[in-house]
């Protein structure tokens, strides 16, 4: 069975943050925005999250297939008819997801799980909106560990209003 494909997607300011503080929702993000992510999250066929976000993010994430990242449980837990809790050192992520039957895997974050699943040579692609706006503190995209040198190709650029709020696609290639 081929890979499932593992499609980043991202809000950042200008300063790189996808949040001024850990637990933040993301209400500062512009319509647009919002309209494009419903309408990406409705072509996958699960979401990708951390604990954090699945809380954050509670309401609309309770209607979507989800497998939420957690040390909580010990393997891999149903914690919902839509939701399974998984901590990824004790299960092999990608076996379930095939398992699973689940085909295109939308990467919600945050920035923890971006960073994992780059880490572990997960990501095929990566959706960027870049809002212009400057929180000057918070969380980075990627976490400031050692991750692996990765080759990133610009496939799309797209403004998505007057205010200067812009989506870029970027595929990942291997080193
Ligand atoms: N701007 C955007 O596009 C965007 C997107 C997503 C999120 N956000 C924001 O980012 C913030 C959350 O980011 P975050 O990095 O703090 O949290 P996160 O990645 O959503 O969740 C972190 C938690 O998930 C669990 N987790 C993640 N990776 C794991 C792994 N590999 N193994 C085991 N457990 C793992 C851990 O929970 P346990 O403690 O249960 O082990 C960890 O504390 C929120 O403010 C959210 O709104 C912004």
């Amino acid at each position: 069975m081929s890979k499932p494909a593992f499609i980043a997607v991202a809000a950042v300011t200008l300063d790189g943050r996808i949040a001024a503080y850990r637990g933040q929702n993301t209400d500062w993000t512009r319509k647009e925005d919002k309209q494009f992510l419903r309408k990406f999250l409705d072509k996958c066929d699960v979401v990708l999250v951390g604990r954090t976000t699945y809380r954050v993010a509670y309401a609309p994430l309770s209607k979507r297939n989800c497998i939420v990242l957690t040390s909580r449980v010990k393997t891999v837990f149903k914690k919902s008819p839509l939701a399974f809790f998984c901590n990824p050192k004790a299960v092999d992520l990608l076996a379930l997801i095939k398992r699973l039957g689940y085909k295109q895997v939308a990467v919600l974050g945050g920035q923890k799980v971006y960073s994992y699943c780059l880490e572990k040579g997960l990501l095929d692609e990566l959706f960027l909106t870049i809002e212009p706006l400057i929180f000057g503190r918070g969380l980075n995209l990627l976490e400031i560990k050692k991750l692996p040198r990765q080759r990133v190709n610009l496939l799309s650029f797209k403004r998505l209003n007057s205010k200067g709020s812009a989506l870029l696609h970027y595929r990942l290639t291997k080193k």
